[in-house]
C-alpha cells in the first residue's frame, strides 16, 4: 500500500492506494460513520460493507447523473439530522464521481462541515473526482451549479473495486490519465506508451499509473486550492469537451467528450500526433470531433472573458501552460480536426 499526503492551508489529507485496503482502514477510525453508497456498488460488495464498524446508517444512492440533485441531497440531510449525526462523526462516501461529489456536499454543509472520507470506486473517481474536494450538485439544467471545495480527512483508493467496473466505464477514466500525461507527467506518458493493452488491468500497472496521477493533481491543489490559476491546467479537453457533451445531450461519454476536446484542443502537432496514437491505443478515438460552432458558444462561456478565451497549451510532454487567445486568433476550423 501506498500513502500520499495532500497538504492545503487548512487541510492535511492523507490518500492511500492499495489492494483490499478498506476494510483494514476503515477498521482503524474511531468516529461514527454514516455510509453514502452508490446502489450497484452496495449491491456488488454488501457482504463486506455490511460489517463496517461504528456504522450509524446508509443511505443508497440511485446510480446516475440524476442523483446529483437537490432532491437528494435534501433527503440526506433529513436522514442524517433524523439519525442526529454529530459534528465529529463522520460521512464515508462510497461510489464513482457521483457520489463523492453529493456526499461530499453533504459533509461540507452538514452542521457546516463534518468529517467526511472518500471511496472512489469508478477510475475516474480515483484519478479525479475524490481528490481535490470539489463536490457539489446540479441544478436544473446546470451541471455542478451549487457546490463547494471540501476537503476530505482521508482518501482510501482501493483498487479492488475495479474488478466489477464495466470495461467502457473503466477505459473512460484512461482519458483522464492521459490527460494527466500530457500536461504534467512525463513518466506517466511513458508507463501509459509502453504498456500493452492486454496489460491494463494488471495491478502493478495500475497501482504505478494511479499513483503517479494521483501525485500529478495533488500537486495543483496543493498550489491552487482554489482553480485561480494553476489547477486551470487540468481542464485540458474540457473545454471543447464540454461542448461536445452537451451538444450530444450527454450521449457522448464525459472520457470520450474529453479525449475529443484534447484533441481538438492541442496546438503542437508534434505531440498531437502522440496523442492520437495513445487514444486511439486506448479506444477513446472512434468518433469524429462534431463540427459545432464552438467559437460562439466559448465566447458566451464563463470561461469567456474578455480577451477571449483560455485554453491549455502543452509545451512538451509532461509540461504545460495556461494561455489566453484573443477572439480574432481562433477559428471554428482549428477545432475541427479529423484523424
Ligand atoms: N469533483 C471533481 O473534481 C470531479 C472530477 C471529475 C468528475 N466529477 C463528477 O463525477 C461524476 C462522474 O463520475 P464517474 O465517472 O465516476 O461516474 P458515476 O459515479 O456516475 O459511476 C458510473 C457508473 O459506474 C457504476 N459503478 C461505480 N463503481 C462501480 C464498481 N466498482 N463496480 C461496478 N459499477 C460501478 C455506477 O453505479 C454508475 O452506474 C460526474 O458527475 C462529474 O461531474 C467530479
Amino acid at each position: 500500500m501506498f500513502k500520499e499526503i495532500l497538504k492545503t492551508k487548512l487541510s492535511t489529507v492523507e490518500i492511500f492506494i492499495g489492494n483490499n485496503i478498506l476494510l483494514s482502514l476503515i477498521e482503524k477510525e474511531k468516529t461514527n460513520l454514516f455510509l453514502i453508497i452508490d446502489d450497484t456498488v452496495f449491491n456488488l460488495y454488501h457482504d463486506i460493507l455490511t460489517n463496517l464498524p461504528n456504522l450509524l446508517g446508509i443511505y443508497k444512492v440511485t446510480p446516475g447523473e440524476e442523483s446529483k440533485s437537490f432532491d437528494t441531497y435534501k433527503d440526506i440531510i433529513e436522514k442524517i439530522s433524523l439519525i442526529n449525526l454529530k459534528k465529529d462523526d463522520t460521512v464515508l462516501a462510497i461510489g464513482g464521481g457521483v457520489v463523492t461529489d453529493l456526499a461530499g456536499f453533504v459533509a461540507s454543509t452538514y452542521k457546516r462541515g463534518i468529517n467526511l472520507i472518500n471511496v472512489p470506486t469508478t477510475l475516474i473517481g480515483m484519478v479525479d473526482a475524490s481528490i481535490g474536494g470539489k463536490c457539489g450538485i446540479n441544478f436544473n439544467t446546470y451541471k455542478n451549479q451549487i457546490g463547494n471545495i471540501y476537503q476530505p480527512k482521508k482518501i482510501i483508493i482501493d483498487l479492488s473495486f475495479l474488478k466489477t467496473l464495466p470495461e467502457e466505464i473503466f477505459i473512460a477514466g484512461f482519458s483522464e490519465i492521459i490527460k494527466i500525461a500530457f500536461t504534467s507527467s512525463y513518466s506517466l506518458y511513458e508507463k501509459l506508451n509502453n504498456c500493452k493493452i492486454t496489460e491494463i488491468h494488471d495491478e502493478k500497472f495500475l497501482l504505478n499509473i494511479i499513483r503517479l496521477a494521483v501525485k500529478a493533481k495533488i500537486k495543483y491543489v496543493e498550489i491552487d486550492e482554489f482553480d485561480q490559476n494553476e489547477r486551470k491546467i487540468l481542464n485540458f479537453g474540457h473545454t471543447i469537451g464540454h461542448l461536445i457533451e452537451k451538444n450530444s445531450n450527454f450521449s457522448i461519454s464525459h472520457g470520450v467528450a474529453v479525449a475529443l476536446g484534447m484533441v481538438s484542443e492541442i496546438k503542437n502537432k508534434e505531440i498531437e500526433t502522440k496523442l492520437i496514437d495513445m487514444l486511439k491505443k486506448f479506444s477513446l478515438l472512434n468518433l469524429q470531433i462534431p463540427k459545432i460552432d464552438y467559437l460562439k458558444s466559448l465566447l458566451t462561456d464563463k470561461k469567456a472573458n474578455n480577451l477571449g478565451i483560455t485554453l491549455i497549451e502543452i509545451t512538451t510532454i509532461g509540461k504545460s501552460n495556461i494561455k489566453n487567445y484573443r477572439k480574432d486568433e481562433l477559428t471554428n476550423e482549428q477545432f475541427w480536426k479529423e484523424y
